[in-house]
């Protein structure tokens, strides 16, 4: 078999959120592959990085009040950990946020520039006047113009499915502050001129990714319409990396997501002192991206498209996969099924998400379903009953009554084994075409087969009689399950792992399959596999609905608002506000509304003030209040209300239920009137 190099993707998570088991239909589908060429010896390194740029990131930060760089290494750190606690091995995990990133992308940039790839173009947008940037589509809401539904996204409605452009929005208002109307301003773009490659993208889709999503490309490029321009730019504020000779302009995070591919891949080889260009420019080597279907416009269009302007090899064959449903319907955060990787890993062992999802994947678009009962079923019927009980009662039997000496194999074992061996070409093409799917079938076929063979041969009885024959059929059966494990390494590397040790031998490769195990002490059995409760399953759940935390959203979506942060002030707009101490003299209910205190203020030289306050929740029994020192903003212009005019307002911290707000209350020796700063 001639050695390859493949060097493999899957998409970069987005730095705002955690990894969820939608995601992990990828990164598990990868993880089998790389692992899979790994075994059989190949060249394969698995190549990603977190995705950190972009509004959504820079806002979530602000809104949380800290800076890009601090969210993005917080995420950083957990993905990594959920990733590792599933078992999912990149030989590098790196960030677009990275100087080799900012690097590849100016090099790309200056090589379509002197492709004359690039184009300028003024291009009106939406600019939100309260926030002082200009909006994404995302961030504008405002009602659909075809069918009048509220509260739709700049670019789609949800309720009559249209695109439009946010400036053709009814209402259109920044979704940021909630408030700005958003401008219409003219900004200067910066456009790939991707209609140069139309040529190049129709010869490369028709060899580099499947018919069905080559077709639906296709449809782009019906005659007589050109593939627009793509615009790579954005203004700031924008985290990402400024644009080289363009001030103010910022390469658009969809630009630098795939590039951080390049920058991964670089970051690795320098670590390991391997050249960049064996790995990705090499006609010899192999380039593989696993991507999810709304993300295949990016990476079979445009990147392509940019790396062939841009002097790089392109990818060698682009998969992609369908979404993640449970049972049967879309993930959601009200039915507890929006489950969190970390949510999963506190409740059960990742070996089980791994083998069902091995159970299900396949080399298509199809969505795949996670049925819990199902999962189960599989895990404790197949995985448990099946493949693992051969293991725990033939090396127990082993242990207790033979010493942990294993034999040599009876005639009849030895031709099974014969027969499992005969799988391994076609589980191993299972594998290279991801028919993932095909995998457990085929080992649970010859599990039936060495189960029934065990329980044909009854070594529980023959124990008693003939020790030298049991010993040669449990010789046989731990031979077959030895190459079940093999043949499920890939999916289930851990378990295969303590299987090697059980068997007191070196981490498996495709080679080991050709080995017969005979003559031999094994280890003392540890537990592989144990048989799941639907309990478990339904604590997952419950976990994940009890999780209050908003979702955090994926694909460029907004950002979740709990408390979000107002638009910035300079200090001269802060100073504006005049807080000082006051003492209140009297606080008391106000009849006739549930809401309301009236309290009675004595503020000094500043003379007295009445003010009415929402924070009755907090205070059934307001004079509590009485004689007590607070806070209030003295210059606020008096607004007359239902029950009477308010000369101020009072200061109050607590969560956003009012039954916990509290007044705040100065420290220290103060005075009614002092100004507070
Ligand atoms: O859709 C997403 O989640 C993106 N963060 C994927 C980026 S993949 C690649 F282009 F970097
Ligand atoms: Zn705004």
């Amino acid at each position: 078999m001639q050695k390859r190099r493949l060097v493999v993707t899957a998409a970069l998570p987005y730095a705002n959120g955690d990894i969820h088991i939608g995601h992990l239909v990828e990164y598990l589908q990868t993880d089998f592959w790389v692992r899979f060429h790994k075994m059989r010896g190949h060249e394969c390194v698995y190549i990603c990085a977190d995705d950190t740029h972009g509004t959504p990131i820079m806002l979530r930060a602000r809104q949380d009040g800290i800076t890009p760089e601090e969210l993005i290494a917080a995420s950083y750190e957990r993905h990594v950990k959920d990733f590792a606690d599933f078992e999912i091995e990149f030989d590098n995990f790196y960030s677009t946020n990275s100087q080799e990133n900012r690097e590849f992308c100016e090099t790309i940039f200056d090589r379509l520039k002197e492709n004359n790839a690039i184009i300028y173009k003024n291009v009106p947008q939406l600019y939100c006047p309260n926030d002082k940037m200009f909006l994404p589509d995302r961030f504008v809401k405002g009602t659909c113009p075809k069918c009048d539904a509220a509260d739709q996204y700049g670019d789609s409605c949800e309720s009559c499915g249209t695109t439009y452009s946010p400036v053709d929005m009814k209402d259109a208002r920044c979704a940021i502050c909630n408030t700005g109307k958003p401008e219409i301003r003219d900004s200067e773009q910066i456009f790939f001129n991707i209609e140069l490659y139309r040529d190049y993208l129709i010869e490369w889709l028709s060899q580099h990714v499947s018919k069905d999503v080559a077709n639906k490309l296709l449809e782009w490029f019906e005659e007589d319409t050109k593939l627009l321009p793509w615009n790579i730019s954005r203004d700031a504020p924008y985290f990402g990396f400024e644009i080289p000779g363009h001030p103010g302009k910022f390469f658009y995070v969809w630009l630098d997501a795939p590039v951080g591919y390049m920058a991964s891949l670089l970051n690795w080889c320098n670590k390991n002192n391997e050249n960049f260009d064996s790995w990705w420019n090499n006609r010899d080597a192999e380039l593989y991206h696993f991507i999810g279907k709304d993300i295949v416009r990016f990476h079979c269009l445009f990147w392509p498209a940019l790396l062939h302007s841009a002097g790089y090899k392109g990818p060698t064959r682009v998969f992609v996969h369908g979404f993640l449903t449970v049972n049967g319907e879309k993930m959601s955060k009200s039915r507890g099924t929006f489950i969190n990787a970390r949510t999963y890993l506190d409740h059960l062992n990742p070996a089980y998400l791994r083998y069902y999802y091995a159970c299900k994947i396949n080399n298509t678009t199809d969505d795949v379903d996670l049925n819990f009962e199902d999962f189960v079923s599989r895990v404790n019927s197949d995985l448990v009953g099946k493949i693992t009980n051969l293991a725990s009662r033939g090396a127990q039997m082993l242990n207790r009554n033979l010493e942990g000496k294993m034999g040599v194999m009876d005639a009849e074992g030895r031709s099974i084994v014969e027969k499992f061996r005969e799988k391994a070409p076609i589980i191993a093409e299972h594998y290279e075409n991801r028919r993932f799917s095909q995998v457990p079938v085929e080992v649970c076929r010859l599990a039936d087969m060495a189960n029934e063979f065990f329980d044909r041969k009854q070594p529980w009885n023959s124990i008693k009689t003939d020790l030298e024959e049991t010993r040669k059929v449990i010789t046989s059966i731990l031979n077959m399950f030895r190459l079940l494990a093999i043949y499920l390494t890939p999916v289930l590397p851990e378990y295969s792992r303590k299987v090697s040790e059980l068997l007191k031998e070196d981490a498996y490769t495709w080679k080991s399959l050709d080995r017969d195990l005979e003559n031999q002490e094994i280890s003392k059995y540890e537990y592989l596999a144990v048989r799941v409760g639907s309990e478990q399953v339904e604590k997952i759940i419950e976990a994940t609905k009890k999780d209050m935390e908003p979702v955090k959203k994926q694909k460029g979506s907004m950002p979740e608002k709990k408390n979000p942060l107002k638009p910035e002030i300079d200090i001269d707009q802060f100073n504006l506000t005049d807080l000082r101490v006051a003492l209140v003299e009297t606080a008391e209910v106000v009849e006739g509304s549930d809401k309301l205190i009236r309290l009675s203020l004595d503020l000094g030289h500043l003379g007295k003030r009445s003010i009415l306050s929402g924070i009755r929740d907090a205070y059934p029994d307001p004079s509590v209040l009485n004689g007590k020192l607070i806070i209030v903003v003295a210059n606020l212009k008096p607004r007359k209300m239902r029950f009477g005019v308010s000369e101020g307002m009072v200061l109050s911290a607590g969560g956003t239920d009012t039954a916990t707000l509290r007044v705040i209350s100065p420290l220290g020796d103060t005075q009614p009137g002092d100004p507070i700063g």
